[in-house]
């Protein structure tokens, strides 16, 4: 399963392709607007930094205004893919630029039904928002799962976007799921990464680094140091208390 980062905050985006994991971006008008950014500007240098694929959503809300929009966010870079709500119009919008080459994302996917509709239509991904489902008491994993079961039975080449991603367990059951991409939001990345073992297994390493002989009295810093969490659990993971 690829990673996106689902943000137009520009340093949030930049920290996190520095760990080479990234293959592409999701942002939506809410997040350009959080952004403070120009939307051209931003999604440029976006794509210039990251490139792989760049979803940058159309806010027309008829076929002919996204198909206009559409074709003019494409040109901004080879990198952007054109993200269409899925409405029948935004159904339209995909069917059009699909033909003319153009790469797209339907997004606001809350059934398989609909899944089902913009494959037809050409879409080259699929957002389903697995955590809006989960907060309407529905189960947005197993969303993802039936779009992915019945987009291989049918032979369909759409690729599953796991949107809509709260908490690195979403990412784990979005993978199991089949999902060919989870676009995940910072804050998960950062909690995806932490574990209180790998902080403070590198805390005892370098503890012990610095007992060698000739090395300096200057204690080592890692990022375990800065762990709250790595302070209750020992070199061996068992805790200090
Ligand atoms: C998808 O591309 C959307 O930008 C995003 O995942 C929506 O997530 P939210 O439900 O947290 O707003």
């Amino acid at each position: 399963m690829e990673f996106f980062i689902d943000t137009a905050i520009v340093d949030e985006i930049k920290e996190i392709n520095a760990w080479g994991v990234l293959s592409g971006v999701t942002t939506n008008p809410s997040l350009i607007v959080a952004s403070g950014r120009d939307f051209r500007e931003v999604v440029q240098e976006i794509a210039e930094m990251v490139g792989g694929a760049i979803s940058a959503e159309v806010t027309s809300l008829d076929a002919e205004g996204m198909i206009r929009e559409g074709q003019e966010v494409a040109q901004w870079s080879e990198h952007v893919v054109v993200k269409l709500p899925l409405t029948p119009a935004g159904l339209q919008a995909c069917k059009a630029l699909t033909s003319q080459g153009i790469k797209t994302n339907v997004t606001l996917c809350f059934s398989v039904p609909q899944a089902l509709l913009a494959a037809r239509a050409g879409a080259t991904y699929i957002s389903p928002f697995a955590g809006r489902v989960d907060d309407i008491g529905w189960d947005g994993i197993d969303l993802i799962r039936q779009i992915k079961e019945a987009y291989v039975l049918g032979g369909i080449e759409t690729k599953v976007l796991a949107a809509s991603i709260r908490h690195p367990m979403h990412v784990v059951q979005s993978a199991l799921a089949g999902a060919d991409v989870a676009t995940i939001p910072y804050k998960v990345f950062t909690q995806m990464i932490k574990h209180p073992l790998t902080q403070a297994g590198l805390d005892g390493f370098m503890k012990d680094w610095a007992k060698r002989a000739g090395a300096s009295s200057e204690t080592p810093s890692s990022e375990a140091g800065t762990n709250p969490q790595a302070g209750g659990v020992d070199a061996q993971g068992g805790s200090k208390k």
